[in-house]
């Protein structure tokens, strides 16, 4: 008892030193998890308060209300906010090229084909998922509201735990969804009888595409110094990942992973291949979460393929809309810092 109130009154001293920061994000990423794990947070001076998205039009909210300081989400929410709606998102870096993003299915159903006359369940029916999802069924010949429909659900985890279970907490049958790390790994650790089928691949019909970015409001890049909490945060991180993608730290990075996702080593592998892949994996064009230009016009392609930007002229110029900049879309200014806020002795920790 004595020992458990010593311990209380130093972990309350140790916090109140750490500037707070709310975290929104759909999944526990690789990065992440080394960040949280190998103490880079703490280090930074942060208490970094993971807070577990329920879907992306709350998230979204949250960003520009003040709830969430930042988050991490599939960039086309940026995209779409900002160049549709004129919502001042600011996207500051990429994370991923969508690591392990897959149409999986429910066990009974093993081809794309058989999800005609079907509903799949979605975040938003205008999220960047959506707009991929219709453009794999599109490849086999089904279109939306002819051929299948859209049930509206929300964020990875709980489409996961739905499609795992067969069915809506209220009993409608679950046949498909699109998944991404780590419930795509998760997956197939299960019994046969639950796992789910993976139908496909994003990366067969986009490829490369820009995936998670960190995402904040605009009025929050304003005047920013190095000792900023998005700073550190991003510094953070950074390191984080400079970390997941060295081989030499592979031991470590699986533990982090394994910890803080609670699977076996097993998965923990499978997760840690995921996330370092070259292609899709948590990477960005030179290693310092920079938005891949080719990877964002491909998202963009495929909400313009469907109609995602009806309220843009015809001739809008894409290109000029991501040079990122001061003000725009995307704004590098935090990531810049934070690259050169590296605490460098951080990337010798072991575990
Ligand atoms: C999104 O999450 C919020 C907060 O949990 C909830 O109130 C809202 O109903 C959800 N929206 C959808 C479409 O599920
Ligand atoms: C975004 O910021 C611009 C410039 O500060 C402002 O004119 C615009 O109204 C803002 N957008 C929204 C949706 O508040
Ligand atoms: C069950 O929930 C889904 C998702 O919210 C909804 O689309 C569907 O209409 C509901 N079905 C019934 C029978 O209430
Ligand atoms: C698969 O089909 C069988 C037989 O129709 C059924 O009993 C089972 O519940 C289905 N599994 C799922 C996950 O829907
Ligand atoms: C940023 O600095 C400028 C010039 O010092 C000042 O006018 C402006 O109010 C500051 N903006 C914020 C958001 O602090
Ligand atoms: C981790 O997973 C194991 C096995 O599935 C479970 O028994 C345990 O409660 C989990 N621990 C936490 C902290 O969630
Ligand atoms: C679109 O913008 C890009 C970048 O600013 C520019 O290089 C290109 O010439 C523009 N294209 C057209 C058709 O104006």
């Amino acid at each position: 008892m004595l020992f458990r109130l010593i311990f209380l009154c130093i972990a309350a001293v140790e916090a109140r030193g750490l500037d707070s920061v709310n975290y929104g994000a759909f999944t526990q990423t690789a990065t992440y998890s080394i960040a949280n794990q190998l103490g880079f947070f703490t280090a930074y001076g942060l208490d970094v308060l993971y807070q577990q998205i329920p879907n992306s039009t709350y998230a979204y909210a949250q960003i520009l209300n003040g709830g969430y300081d930042i988050l991490t989400g599939t960039i086309d929410n940026a995209v779409n906010l900002r160049l549709n709606s004129n919502e001042n998102v600011t996207v500051i870096g990429q994370l991923d090229q969508g690591p392990d993003l897959v149409l999986a299915s429910n066990p009974n159903i093993t081809s794309v084909a058989q999800l005609k006359g079907k509903s799949l369940i979605v975040d938003s029916p205008v999220s960047g998922y959506s707009y991929l999802l219709r453009k794999i069924l599109s490849t086999h010949g089904l279109l939306l509201n002819t051929d299948y429909f859209f049930q509206t659900v929300g964020g990875t985890n709980l489409r996961y735990a739905d499609l795992v279970a067969g069915k809506l907490p209220n009993g409608t049958a679950v046949y498909a969804t699109i998944l991404v790390y780590p419930f795509t790994a998760e997956g197939e650790a299960l019994a046969a009888a639950q796992r789910p089928n993976i139908l496909a691949r994003i990366s067969d019909v986009v490829d490369p595409i820009s995936s998670s970015a960190f995402t904040a409001r605009q009025s929050a890049l304003s005047n920013c110094t190095e000792n900023d909490v998005l700073v550190r945060f991003m510094s953070a991180m950074y390191t984080a990942n400079l970390y997941l993608r060295n081989p030499t730290k592979k031991t470590c990075s699986l533990r982090a992973i394994g910890k803080q996702l609670n699977v076996t080593t097993t998965v923990a592998q499978l997760e840690y291949n995921a996330a370092t892949g070259a292609d899709t994996g948590e990477v960005s064009p030179g290693g310092t979460f920079t938005v891949s230009q080719t990877g964002l016009l491909n998202v963009i392609a495929v909400r313009e393929e469907f109609n995602g930007f009806s309220s843009l002229p015809s001739d809008y110029n894409f290109t000029a809309a991501i040079v990122p900049g001061e003000g725009k879309l995307i704004d590098y200014s935090i990531r810049d810092l934070a690259v050169a806020g590296l605490k460098k002795h951080l990337l010798k920790r072991t575990c």
